[in-house]
């Protein structure tokens, strides 16, 4: 492969906003066929090194090759005139028109004259289908969710035909089903001999879908790797520069612990059905399963947001049912939703109020509020998180993913909670923040007596925080499993069985 001259190549790049060096010095290249991934934590200037290629940024200084040729994009427009498309990080779509308009005026961005309207729709739902195959080409894009908005942009980037694709993490909001399709669909384009620049946090796709996989780190190149160099532990020590700090948390064993939530029978018509398992004290399950299987629906009814049918809770001795969020939070049962960003954070808030946000009242409310109080307890909690910040009064959207989730969490915890319910609480989080937000659980079932259910899509993620795993598919709980005695595997046939 080597032999050949690259379809693309960036030498010696450089990028930065300001004083912030984001890149320094980075040199990749891409061949036909290839699949390449680039792997970094967050910050580590994988965006910026996709946005150079595909036009949107122009570097500081370096050179980029298509074909051996020194290229200099102006715009996307020329990236694209090139054969190169992104499928971008953040959504960058109309809302207002359809799914079908957005993927045709991409694939033929500045040339709207040139559409063939008619023919828009099947040829639009013709890319789509390829990643695909549940949404609806004649939908607005304001009413599909995050996951499938992030499709539209990849069935965007393919419908513009281009030899290079960029994918900067696709996956991160994708349900384990619609990553396969996808995970499929790279690997056929790289037989037809097209390529893509690849980036994601999940190693175990990483691993399966490259040919080769460049680490970045503060905006350096720090490591060029095969896919059989590219073990967990090797990847996570060039990112971080160092060997992987926690890992798995061992095994331990919680058989004898008290039950604080019983649940019994719990059905919902068409999302789940008698739905049943305990809880122990300071015990971290685990809920593993596919697309659909009823997961978050099954959380939500725990939580008092939706009415069972049928069945009901039993919570620390007493029979009961919540009937709204408040009761079920007052009664200290706590969910915490998936799109963090969405419901969970107020981004004009300081960190210390966003913490502090749901027990105000005990710092005298929102109009006459104790700030040097509530900022002491804010502290104190935030040090034995072990988060990263400069100041608490600072807006949390200062913060990286990865220790934003660490104030959610310890918001709940500056009231008595005794059962927290995560929905996939370390998505899109680079694997060293991921390592200590599971750090921190473990940490607050041990000192606090928390009991934590977590649900993740990432079986890998359960097998490493999780004492026990119930695996749930199309609404009914297949079994629920000792971490030590399953894997990955051996999960995914409970499902499918
Ligand atoms: N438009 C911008 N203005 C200022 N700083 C930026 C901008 N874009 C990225 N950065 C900074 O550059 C660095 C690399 O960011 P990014 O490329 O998004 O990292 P990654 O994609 O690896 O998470 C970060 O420190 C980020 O804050
Ligand atoms: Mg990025």
């Amino acid at each position: 492969m080597t032999s050949q001259t690259p379809v693309f190549e960036a030498r010696s790049v450089s990028k930065s906003f300001g004083p912030v060096v984001a890149l320094t010095d980075v040199s990749v290249s891409l061949y036909a066929g290839e699949v390449h991934s680039i792997i970094g934590e967050n910050g580590a200037g994988k965006s910026t090194l996709m946005n150079l290629i595909c036009g949107k940024l122009a570097p500081t200084s370096g050179q980029l090759y298509v074909d051996g040729q020194p290229v200099r994009f102006g715009t996307p427009k020329d990236a694209q005139a090139h054969g190169i498309a992104i499928a971008p990080q953040e959504i960058n779509l109309v809302p207002n028109l359809t799914v079908a308009e957005n993927i045709m005026l991409g694939a033929h961005a500045g040339n709207v004259a040139a559409i063939d309207w008619r023919r828009t729709r099947s040829e639009a739902a013709r890319h789509l289908h390829q990643v695909d195959h549940t949404i609806d080409p004649s939908m607005r894009v304001r009413e599909l969710s995050k996951a499938q908005q992030q499709l539209v942009q990849i069935a965007r980037a393919a419908a513009t035909e281009a030899r290079i694709l960029i994918f900067d993490e696709p996956t991160a909001t994708l349900t384990y089903r619609e990553e396969e399709t996808l995970l499929a669909y790279i690997e056929t384009l790289a037989q037809e001999g097209r390529s893509a620049f690849y980036i994601s946090h999940r190693l175990d796709e990483v691993r399966r879908l490259s040919h080769r996989i460049t680490a970045l780190r503060d905006g350096a190149h720090v490591g060029e790797l095969t896919p059989e160099q590219a073990t967990r532990e090797a990847m996570v020590t060039l990112m971080a520069g160092r060997p992987p700090k926690a890992g798995a948390q061992p095994i331990r064993d919680i058989t004898t612990r008290e039950t604080v939530l019983e649940v019994q029978g719990l059905s919902r018509d068409h999302e789940f059905e008698d739905v049943s398992f305990n809880l122990r004290k300071g015990e971290i399950l685990g809920v593993s399963g596919l697309v659909g299987s009823g997961r978050t629906e099954m959380a939500k009814c725990i939580f008092g947001a939706t009415k069972a049918d049928k069945g009901g809770l039993t919570f620390r001795g007493e029979k009961t049912v919540f009937k709204s969020p408040l009761e079920a939070i007052q009664a200290g049962l706590i969910y915490l939703p998936e799109e963090r960003k969405q419901e969970g954070i107020f981004p004009l808030l300081s960190i210390a109020e966003n913490t502090a946000l749901p027990t105000l009242e005990r710092f005298g409310g929102l109009l006459h509020i104790r700030n040097r109080e509530m900022i002491a307890e804010v502290e104190d909690l935030a040090k034995r998180m072990k988060a990263k910040f400069n100041s608490l009064t600072d807006p949390i959207t200062s913060l990286s993913g990865g220790n934003q989730q660490k104030f959610i969490i310890a918001r709940w915890l500056m009231r008595d909670a005794h059962v927290l319910i995560m929905d996939e609480p370390t998505r899109g989080i680079d694997v060293n923040a991921k390592f200590e937000i599971q750090a921190v659980l473990r940490k607050l079932t041990e000192e606090r007596g928390l009991s934590i259910i977590v649900i993740s899509s990432e079986m890998e993620e359960l097998l490493d925080v999780a004492d026990r795993i119930l695996v749930m598919h199309e609404g009914r709980v297949k079994g629920v499993v000792d971490r030590a005695e399953t894997t990955q595997e051996g999960l995914l046939q409970l499902a499918m069985t």
